[in-house]
């Protein structure tokens, strides 16, 4: 077998998929398992190598399934651990892999772990699964990702630790216990056939012995500051050999199982460190996500991926929308940074320019997927879908939304569901009913899919013949220079393998003269 195969990872085109937003098969408003099933034809038409879902485990939905209250099974909004399997079954047959969601930073309060460890009281051993700690006050200055400190006491008067929701305790990985029950978790899929696992937030589950203060909280809020010594939640050594167990169980399992970390660590070169041949296979490319789109800001972020990741012998992954952050096609439809980019966009903010917007994502689009390495596609954008910057408040679900008064709006306007059908029904045919958990603003009816298939120069049928040359071509597995000649203040151009791809950053006309 040529690296190519024994590689999937190094080289493959990952669709993210949202079930709750994906295809909705029972028309209760929500979509789950069998709807996923019944389209995976049409993601293996459009050329991707495999797919990964967001959480579909038991979860009170608090933070839209990143709050686990059982791993080992499947939400009932979703389905049933038979849902899962034909799923999987169906996506092995078309030739897809599937990756899933596992989330081991918190776990749900309503985990039977944190109920135990709430009723047997301070001091007990149960509590030592999560991190407890006494006090009149906060045991330390740590904010919340969403907003608001990162404690909540009990009635028993002790505080317990949580990097996200109140909703969403952060388990101690200083305990063997929690260790050896992921360790169970993870054979538990590997064992029914996942390909993989995405990892969420790994870079948040080691924690500086003591819990000290964060030591720049007023600058760096809840995050870190790039080039500072790591905060005591973030990126601690200890969480390191944690991963490699991982990836040694991974490997004893046949069939190159994979798994990407949701690393947010900067620069780079320190991300990098993630990806060592005995890590993870894969992080996301957060610096290429966050880069204002300009040649100057791209250029240097490819020569840094490729560098640091070259230094480890670990492909980048390129990605630009995911389930966080604004959709591309909205967020390059104007000017919004990187933070306005993940709290969202409301009623009452500027609004982007959707015609701009979906031309220079789709020029982005193009431009990333000649390049070789792993992308990773989120649901939609294949539409040209643009973020539901109108959203009324009273629809809001991110709980970014409620800890912060409604000052960050939240990530709900990216995770809207598909349309599929246009006309259909109010749903634009996400399911039979037009029920839909979050509303689809009404300009979604003219991006549903079946308008655009077998469309020339429909968003669609330009991602299919994008993904088909990358495959005809080799490019995930291919080389990278840049074409000096062509590259300018506003142009970037580069060569892999026979592919010239040129860019024009500016919306100004350009023509250039090739010599062959
Ligand atoms: C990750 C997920 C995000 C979630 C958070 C907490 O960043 O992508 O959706 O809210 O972790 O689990
Ligand atoms: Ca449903």
């Amino acid at each position: 077998m040529g690296q190519t195969q024994l590689d999937w990872w190094r080289s493959a085109v990952i669709y993210q998929i949202y079930p709750r937003s994906f295809a909705d098969a029972n028309g209760d408003g929500i979509g789950d398992l069998p709807g996923i099933t019944s389209r995976l034809g049409s993601l293996k038409s459009l050329g991707i190598d495999a797919v990964w879902l967001s959480p579909f485990m038991r979860s009170p939905q608090k933070d839209a399934g990143y709050d686990v209250s059982d791993y080992c099974d499947v939400d009932p909004l979703f389905g049933t651990l038979d849902d899962f399997d034909r799923l999987l079954a169906t996506a092995h047959s078309l030739g897809l892999r599937v990756l899933i969601d596992l989330v081991p930073n918190h776990t749900s309060d309503q985990h039977e772990w944190f109920k135990r460890a709430v009723a047997a009281g301070p001091g007990s051993p149960e509590r030592e699964f999560y991190h407890f700690r006494d006090g009149d006050a906060p045991p330390n200055n740590w904010q919340s990702m969403f907003g608001g400190p990162a404690w909540t006491q009990l009635p028993d008067g002790q505080w317990y630790c949580h990097l996200f929701d109140s909703s969403q305790p952060d388990l101690n990985w200083e305990n063997p216990k929690v260790q050896e029950a992921f360790e169970d978790i993870l054979r538990f899929w590997l064992d029914r056939g996942v390909d993989g696992f995405r990892v969420d937030q790994p870079h948040a589950m080691g924690k500086a012995k003591g819990l000290p203060d964060h030591p720049d909280v007023e600058r760096a809020g809840a995050g870190f500051i790039e080039g500072e010594p790591s905060p005591p939640m973030w990126f601690q050594e200890s969480v390191h050999p944690i991963f490699r167990k991982w990836r040694a169980i991974l490997e004893s399992y046949p069939g190159q199982r994979a798994m990407c970390g949701e690393a947010y660590v900067l620069p780079l070169s320190f991300m990098a460190l993630w990806v060592r041949p005995d890590e993870f296979h894969q992080t996301f490319n957060f610096r290429y996500l966050d880069s204002p789109w300009t040649a100057k800001d791209i250029r240097k972020t490819i020569d840094e991926s490729f560098d640091a990741f070259g230094a480890v012998g670990a492909p980048s992954t390129w990605v630009l929308s995911n389930h966080d952050v604004m959709r591309h096609a909205s967020r390059m439809g104007g000017d919004f940074g990187r933070t306005t980019a993940s709290d969202g966009v409301g009623p009452n903010d500027p609004q982007p320019d959707a015609e701009l917007g979906l031309k220079r994502a789709l020029a982005a689009t193009l431009f990333t997927l000649g390049l070789p390495g792993s992308m990773y596609l989120y649901q939609g954008e294949e539409l040209g879908l643009p973020e539901h910057t109108t959203l009324e408040p009273e629809f809001r679900q991110d709980p970014t939304f409620a800890r912060t008064n409604g000052a960050r709006v939240g990530r709900d306007g990216c995770r809207v569901p598909l349309p599929w059908e246009s006309n259909v029904n109010e749903s634009s045919g996400f399911n039979q009913t037009g029920k839909s958990w979050l509303p689809q603003p009404a300009a979604y009816a003219n991006y549903a899919r079946d308008l655009q298939e077998g469309v020339e120069g429909s968003t669609l049928e330009t991602y299919k013949w994008a993904l088909a040359k990358r495959k005809e071509l080799n490019l995930g597995h291919g080389t990278f220079e840049w074409a000096e000649d062509l590259c300018s203040e506003s142009v970037l151009a580069y060569r892999n393998r026979s592919l010239l791809v040129i860019h024009n950053f500016e919306t100004n006309e350009t023509t250039w003269k090739l010599d062959s």
